[in-house]
């Protein structure tokens, strides 16, 4: 219905039908109590006009059934948008544990993304059809917000932080990709394209594309580069944690307390490692704050990761 107009982007992702349901529980609620208010407004200025100069109204002193109905309704009506709210809002921020990871930086006025296994592009990202997709994001310069209206998905990316955004889209097909926010003179340039892939495509284009080194691959070189391996290569480890394994598990810190080591941590671990020092060794660490690209520390990032993956915890 309404092609010419169309009053939604199309639905594209396991998400969109969700999101759209509530939308329209939202929008039906308000549409009818609007009506309702605005009818019994009309209704009751005829109904209970005065009609002589004399004429006296009943006094009404009130009304419980009345009043507990009018409290019980909306209060119902209400506890439903926020639990079907916050249930949507808990599966749109867990994104599955098999995701295909992709790296998204944003800056005036572009996005530049690199697939796991090294392929680059600007402001066009292809995935496949049928598989949960993660980005996770960051920004080189002021925020910006990265949005697929087709995905019913929308995230700020922000400098000096990582958010992330999941998705699994289930049309094949090209979708819009904007930026939606406020990011300067270009920022209504900064858009681009989704491209949804058969499977089978996908793994073509990857091929297709120029790979380049995977994101592994450049952060194993930029850990050699900026001679990270002299005190966290697994073994000599005396100076510097072990890196092997660290990914997403318990780390304890000098100040007593624990952290998770997920990308933030390990973000800041490289860019300002005196922020959060862990226990049993010094922080003879330096800073390497702009000293590394945010796809660097990404791909530093992926590249501990598969440290995790490849060895075992001991
Ligand atoms: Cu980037 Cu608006």
């Amino acid at each position: 219905m309404w092609t010419d107009f169309p009053l939604f982007p199309e639905r594209a992702s396991t998400m969109a039908e969700r999101v759209d349901a509530l939308y329209f529980y939202l929008v039906g609620v308000s549409v009818f109590f609007s009506a309702l208010i605005f009818l019994l407004i009309l209704y009751f200025a005829i109904k209970y006009r005065r009609r002589s100069e004399a004429e006296q109204p009943a006094l009404i002193h009130g009304s419980m059934v009345l009043e507990v109905t009018w409290s019980v309704i909306p209060l119902i009506l209400t506890m439903a948008m926020f639990s079907w709210g916050a249930v949507l809002y808990f599966q749109m921020f867990r994104p599955p544990s098999d995701a295909l990871e992709i790296a998204v930086v944003g800056k005036q006025w572009m996005w530049k993304i690199q697939h796991p296994t090294g392929q680059r592009e600007i402001n066009e990202l292809h995935v496949p059809q049928g598989r949960a997709v993660k980005l996770t994001m960051t920004s080189e310069d002021v925020i910006h917000s990265f949005y697929i209206p087709a995905f019913r998905v929308k995230m700020d990316v922000l400098p000096g932080k990582y958010t992330s955004l999941w998705f699994e889209a289930t049309q094949i097909g090209e979708y819009h990709l904007f930026c939606a926010e406020y990011c300067g003179t270009k920022h209504s340039l900064m858009i681009g394209k989704v491209v949804v892939m058969e499977p089978a495509e996908y793994q073509n284009w990857l091929s297709g594309a120029p790979p380049g080194e995977t994101m592994e691959a450049a952060g194993a070189r930029l850990f050699e580069q900026y001679q990270c391996n002299t005190c966290h290569a697994p073994g000599t480890g005396t100076r510097g944690p072990s890196l092997v394994g660290v990914y997403n598990t318990r780390v304890r810190l000098t100040a007593g307390q624990t952290v998770v080591a997920d990308e933030a941590y390990l973000r800041e671990s490289i860019l300002n490692p005196k922020a959060k020092t862990v226990a049993g060794f010094q922080d003879l660490m330096p800073l390497y704050q702009s000293q590394i690209s945010e796809e660097g520390v990404l791909q530093l990032i992926a590249y501990i990761k598969s440290l995790a993956q490849e060895a075992p915890r001991q």
